[in-house]
């Protein structure tokens, strides 16, 4: 008899022991030790995760908030997957959070209207953020302050209209640019003074083809070979991507085909006394 009661006891046991409900733990394509917790019904952190987990997966949960002290209890947190959840803001915690060694951040899909100043400032050493699909309008000029290894930066699918004059100075490493689905109709003058970006991302925006988008003609046109689009996993150099909204006339035109025949520079009065 005693055998028959053993055997599911014995499993519920191991059950217990492996992990915490709702994820699994695995390793991923570099051996780092890995938490999936996608779609588990989370509403916070599951507590009761391996303090060695270096990736946590938690996509499509239902995390309001991202609190970095949270995060502390895993030293050698690598990359955090948060990827459709219902986050609107960053808490900046305790001052002096440092999660060193994260690397990958995806906040992609969430509710963020609003980032502060210093959002990324406990996570000095990130390479990669994600934040494409939220409701972020506009940006403080000092975000990423900071963020001098970050490599990809994916702003794509948001609402933002204006971009801050020093958004990517601090972003000396930066090598991928995602601003492709936005709102920008105007890019402030030398945006890119700190270097050219390898691969940068401007399409499906209403750019405002008029004097003040002389600066990114020119660049264009020094560096159209960085201008790319992406479809899915697939992308493409296609400088012709950045295409104007208004004014009327130009609607639809490239900035590049469009702009050159515009008088740069020159003041043409439209009554100039003709020569005797
Ligand atoms: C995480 O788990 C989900 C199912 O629970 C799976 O679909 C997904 O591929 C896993 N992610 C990784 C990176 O293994």
């Amino acid at each position: 008899m005693q055998v028959f009661f053993s055997l599911p006891l014995l499993l519920c046991h191991v059950t217990v022991v492996t992990g915490v409900a709702g994820c699994h733990g695995d390793r991923d394509k570099d051996n780092r030790p890995r938490q999936n917790c996608t779609a588990g019904g989370f509403s916070d952190i599951p507590s009761g995760l391996d303090p060695t987990t270096e990736v946590l997966l938690l996509p499509v949960n239902q995390l309001s908030s991202l609190s970095w002290s949270n995060y502390k209890m895993f030293p050698d947190i690598y990359e955090i997957d948060l990827t459709t959840n219902k986050i609107h803001a960053l808490l900046a915690g305790s001052a002096g959070v440092l999660l060193l060694s994260l690397r990958v951040l995806r906040l992609g899909s969430n509710d963020m209207e609003i980032l502060r100043d210093g959002s990324f400032s406990p996570c000095p050493s990130l390479t990669e953020l994600y934040l494409p699909h939220n409701a972020l309008t506009s940006l403080p000029d000092n975000i990423f302050a900071g963020l001098s290894k970050l490599e990809i930066l994916d702003l794509s699918s948001n609402k933002i209209s204006v971009l801050p004059p020093n958004l990517i100075q601090p972003l000396i490493a930066i090598e991928t640019l995602y601003m492709d689905y936005n709102k920008i109709q105007v890019m402030p003058d030398d945006w890119f003074s700190v270097k050219d970006i390898p691969y940068l991302y401007l399409s499906a925006n209403p750019w405002l083809c008029s004097c003040s988008l002389g600066y990114l003609n020119g660049y264009l046109n020094d560096y159209e070979i960085n201008v790319y689009v992406r479809d899915g996993a697939d992308i493409n150099g296609d400088a012709e991507s950045v295409v104007c909204a208004s004014p009327e006339s130009s609607w639809g035109e490239w900035l590049t085909h469009y702009l050159p025949s515009m008088p740069w520079g020159v003041i043409l009065p439209s009554d100039s006394p003709s020569a005797e």
